[in-house]
Parts: structure tokens; C-alpha cells; sequence
């Protein structure tokens, strides 16, 4: 299958090109950075260097290539700035479905947060609704992942991957990563707020699997959504810094994510707890 892989260099693109190489297939990746483009390329990929934001380069991209599948997997979080990764889910999306309903692509496999509900108690499942009503910060990030996920439900067939907090090599909860810099400094308190994680290698695998996935959202998270309170003293335990201080209660949409979905349609995480999963990640010696 030819696979256009927008974001190869990502936390998830670096973990997602090897396997979609070694399961055959012929993947073109996009990055801005020529040094990021030889990486491509020793990974088996074709470099297509093309940013996303610009829409003729988009189109350019699209009419030379026309690729069975468009995996998305654009965000622009590397500077922490939510504006910005609002802004490329919302017109890199745009970009990115133009151009493939004109050229006729016929799937679309696309990243999406598995912390966008709206509030409520338990796991939350793809039938409820996402937080519309959030404003301020989380208010970007949700009106950034709606416009993503309706874009992406006008291609024939669109998967959305809701993914939820990524761990592992890349990302900001690594031995070395933001948030274990942040608790080392002692300025994370633990809530009761539930998350729902999911390893970054796991996150890659489940993209592979949905080349293969009916139409729709799709929570990509672990088996074991945990409260802040209870995963926080072990994450804190394995990097060495002390114990986060307490603050009871939760905001009512700190509530995890159920992946009754995508167990049903076959995805089988080599993580299904971050407790194994932090302990392979955290532990010293790891990235
Ligand atoms: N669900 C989650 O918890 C979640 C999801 C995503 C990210 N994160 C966190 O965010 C941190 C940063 O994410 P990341 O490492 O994936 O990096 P990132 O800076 O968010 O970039 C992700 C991908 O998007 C591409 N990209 C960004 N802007 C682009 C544009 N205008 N045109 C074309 N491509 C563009 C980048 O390519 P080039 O820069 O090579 O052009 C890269 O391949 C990670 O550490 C991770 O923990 C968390």
C-alpha cells in the first residue's frame, strides 16, 4: 500500500515508520527539517519535505504522490505551544483532507486526544460527547481536536485515534521527559483526577492496525485509567523525585478513557498497565 505519513518525526511518526516499512508498505513522510529527512530515509521512508500549514504545498504534495492512505499524525507540541498545535490541527487538517478528496484517497487515519470529554464520571466511551464548553486553555485544545476529528469524518473512510497521555521514548513522560523535570522540581501535586495513558510504541501499533478499522473515533488508551494519587507516588518512585503533594478532588473532566473499542477490534497493547509500562520507561538508563 502506498502511505503518505504526515508527522514521521513525531514521538508516535519515529515509532510508527519502521513498522509500516517492515509490514511492505511504501511510505512517504513528511518533515520541514532536511537533517529530519535523512532520519526518514535511514528508516525506509521517502522524505517529502512540506509544511503543512501551507495548503499549495499540501495540494503539490497529494497531486504528485496520490497515496492509498493519509496517516496523520501532525502536532506542533515540541514548544508547548497550545496555540500553535491548535492552529495545525485545524487548517494542517483542512489541508490534508482537500487535498486528499481531490486526488481520491479513501482512508485517513488521524491523532486525536483521548482527554477532549466532556465531564462525567467513569472511563468516558466514543459516544459521549467532547468538551465543547471548555474555555481557556483546554477550550484551544478541544476546539483544535473537534475541528480535526469533523474534517477528518468527510473522507470515505476517517479513523480517529484518540490517544491518551503518551509515555515512553520521545515524550514528556520519559526518565528524562517535561513533566518527570517538573515533579523532580517538586511542582506536581496529585489530584484525583484520572488519566488514561498509553506507550508511545503502543500508540504506533494501534495506527498500524487501523489501516484496517471500520470509520469513527477510537480510544487508544491502556486498560487501566489511574488516578493522579495513585500513579504519581510510583512514577515519582522510579525517577527519584520526591512525592508529589495531595490535593484532593478532581476537575469533572479528569475522568480516563474506556478502550472497550479498540480491544474489540483487535488492538492488543504490549503495555495494557503503565505500571509495567513506566517501569520499563523510568527506570535508570532508560531515555
Ligand atoms: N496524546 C498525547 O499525550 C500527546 C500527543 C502528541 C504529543 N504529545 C507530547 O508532545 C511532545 C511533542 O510531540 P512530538 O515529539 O510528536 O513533536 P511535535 O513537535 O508535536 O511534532 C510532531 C510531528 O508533527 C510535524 N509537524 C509539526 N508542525 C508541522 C507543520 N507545520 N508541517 C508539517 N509537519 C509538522 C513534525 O514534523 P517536523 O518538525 O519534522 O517538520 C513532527 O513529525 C511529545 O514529547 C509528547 O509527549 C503528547
Amino acid at each position: 500500500m502506498k502511505i503518505l505519513l504526515a508527522g514521521a518525526t513525531g514521538a508516535i511518526g519515529r515509532q510508527l515508520l519502521p513498522l509500516l516499512v517492515a509490514a511492505g508498505h511504501e511510505v512517504v513522510s513528511t518533515t520541514r527539517s532536511p537533517d529530519r529527512a535523512r532520519l526518514i530515509a535511514a528508516a525506509g521512508g521517502r522524505p517529502a519535505l512540506v509544511d503543512c500549514l501551507d495548503r499549495a504545498e499540501v495540494f503539490e504534495l497529494l497531486r504528485k504522490e496520490h497515496p492509498d492512505v493519509v496517516i496523520h499524525q501532525l502536532t506542533a507540541l515540541s514548544a508547548r505551544d497550545l496555540e500553535a498545535n491548535s492552529r495545525l490541527r485545524i487548517e494542517g487538517t483542512r489541508h490534508l483532507v482537500d487535498a486528499s478528496l481531490e486526488v481520491g484517497v479513501e482512508r485517513m487515519i488521524a491523532q486525536s486526544i483521548a482527554f477532549a470529554y466532556a465531564p462525567g464520571s467513569g472511563p468516558a466511551t466514543e459516544d459521549e460527547p467532547l468538551h465543547l464548553e471548555a474555555t481557556g486553555a483546554r477550550g484551544l485544545t478541544v476546539a483544535g481536536v473537534h475541528a480535526l476529528e469533523q474534517a477528518v469524518a468527510e473522507m470515505p473512510i476517517g479513523v480517529v485515534l484518540r490517544y491518551g497521555v503518551l509515555y515512553g521514548p520521545g515524550t514528556w513522560y520519559a526518565r528524562h521527559g517535561l513533566f518527570t523535570e517538573g515533579l523532580r522540581r517538586g511542582e506536581v501535586v496529585a489530584s484525583d483526577g484520572v488519566t488514561s495513558f498509553v506507550h508511545v510504541a503502543d500508540a504506533a501499533r494501534a495506527a498500524v492496525d487501523a489501516l484496517e478499522w471500520p470509520a469513527g473515533p477510537v480510544n487508544v488508551v491502556d486498560d487501566e485509567p489511574a488516578a493522579e494519587s495513585t500513579w504519581m507516588p510510583l512514577y515519582a518512585k522510579l525517577v527519584g523525585a520526591p512525592a508529589p503533594a495531595r490535593r484532593p478532588g478532581r476537575e469533572g473532566w479528569q475522568r480516563g478513557a474506556s478502550n472497550q473499542r479498540a480491544r474489540e477490534l483487535g488492538w492488543q497493547p504490549v503495555y495494557p498497565s503503565w505500571r509495567e509500562g513506566f517501569r520499563e520507561v523510568l527506570s535508570p538508563g532508560s531515555r
